[in-house]
């Protein structure tokens, strides 16, 4: 191929259209250096600097507020900028375009590292210790082997299989459900009609399932009490997939014997929220996975050049179904 017809054959920057980058928590000039080293000369413009809003043909968005979708007429593709698309479930505002959420192997290492860490603690008896430490007592707990501790993943999607598989791999006996079948080396899955048979034994509860119309409140005091008593719980995913008042009764009465909680119904936690003063209760702030954009501009560069090109995004979901 010649000079002259390869430099035809590349799109030039400006056939992608705009891109409008809306987000209150991710770092705009991290995200447009990290697309801009994949599409060099990308128009990336970052809100409310939205210039002419007929220019605008992908939008990177983390919890726009109502509305926001529609001065733009020309949007070839929405990207969540994150795992997470709750926010985009039942708007009226979203254009009928491809909607894509994020998924790197950045992701995907953070989550599995702070659900390893969660059960880990658990496994190794580690709040006793913390505990124990602050009465100055050498508290001495017997380990117990790995395989023989049930913990079970409520939701294997990309993230909750991903988490799975390194819980299986470190050797925790592990299961998981999920309303679609699923296969995975290492773990029990169990279906739609199995959750009483995968809830029964656990020892160790953690939730990956996505936040949709379906999901909301499913981990109820119904789900606590199908548990063995005393059996810990982890909530990696969205607060409102949890009955937070029943999980505070069934911490009270020690039905759940400990939680670990990175995601609330209100975040930040409002300061006089009983889950501060719970001593069988660790809380972070919603911090379990966050996006790398060096790793994440990858896809988002590719899924750019794929939808201008009349294709398909990656990593696409339905936001009707929420997943
Ligand atoms: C974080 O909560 C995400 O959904 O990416």
């Amino acid at each position: 191929m010649t000079q002259q017809s390869l430099a035809q054959s590349m799109p030039e920057a400006g056939d992608y259209g705009a891109v409008l980058f809306y987000s209150e928590f991710d770092d705009p000039k991290a995200w447009g250096d990290a697309l801009k080293s994949n599409l060099p000369g990308l128009d990336f413009r970052v809100y409310p600097d939205v210039g002419n809003p007929d220019d605008i043909r992908h939008v990177l968005a983390w919890k726009a507020f109502p509305g926001f979708f529609e001065p733009f007429r020309n949007i070839a593709q929405v990207v969540n900028l994150g795992a997470g698309i709750d926010a985009l479930v039942g708007r009226t505002d979203l254009p009928d375009v491809p909607i894509s959420r994020l998924s790197d192997p950045g992701m995907i290492a953070l989550m599995r590292s702070y659900v390893l860490f969660s059960v880990i603690r658990y496994a190794r008896d580690i709040p006793a210790f913390e505990q124990a430490q602050r009465r100055h007592e050498w508290h001495y707990i017997h380990p117990r082997p790995l395989d023989t501790i049930k913990v079970g993943i409520l939701g294997l999607g990309h993230l909750g299989s991903a988490v799975a598989s390194g819980l299986a791999d470190v050797g925790f006996d592990v299961s998981g459900w999920d309303v679609a079948p699923k296969s995975i080396t290492g773990v029990r899955c169990f279906g739609l009609d199995q959750k009483q048979d995968f809830l029964g034994e656990l020892e160790i509860l953690v939730n990956m399932m996505p936040l949709t119309p379906a999901t909301a409140g499913m981990i109820n005091a119904d789900l606590f009490s199908a548990l063995p008593q005393g059996a810990k719980f982890v909530n990696a995913s969205r607060g409102h997939v949890v009955d937070e008042p029943a999980l505070i009764e069934a911490l009270r009465s020690g039905q759940i014997g400990g939680a670990t909680l990175d995601v609330f119904h209100v975040e930040p936690l409002p300061e006089d929220h009983p889950f501060w003063s719970m001593e069988n209760v660790l809380i972070t702030p919603h911090l379990a996975s966050i996006t790398v954009p060096e790793a994440a501009a990858r896809d988002v560069a590719e899924s750019i050049r794929r939808v201008s090109a009349g294709g398909e995004p990656l990593h696409r979901v339905d936001p009707r179904r929420g997943y």
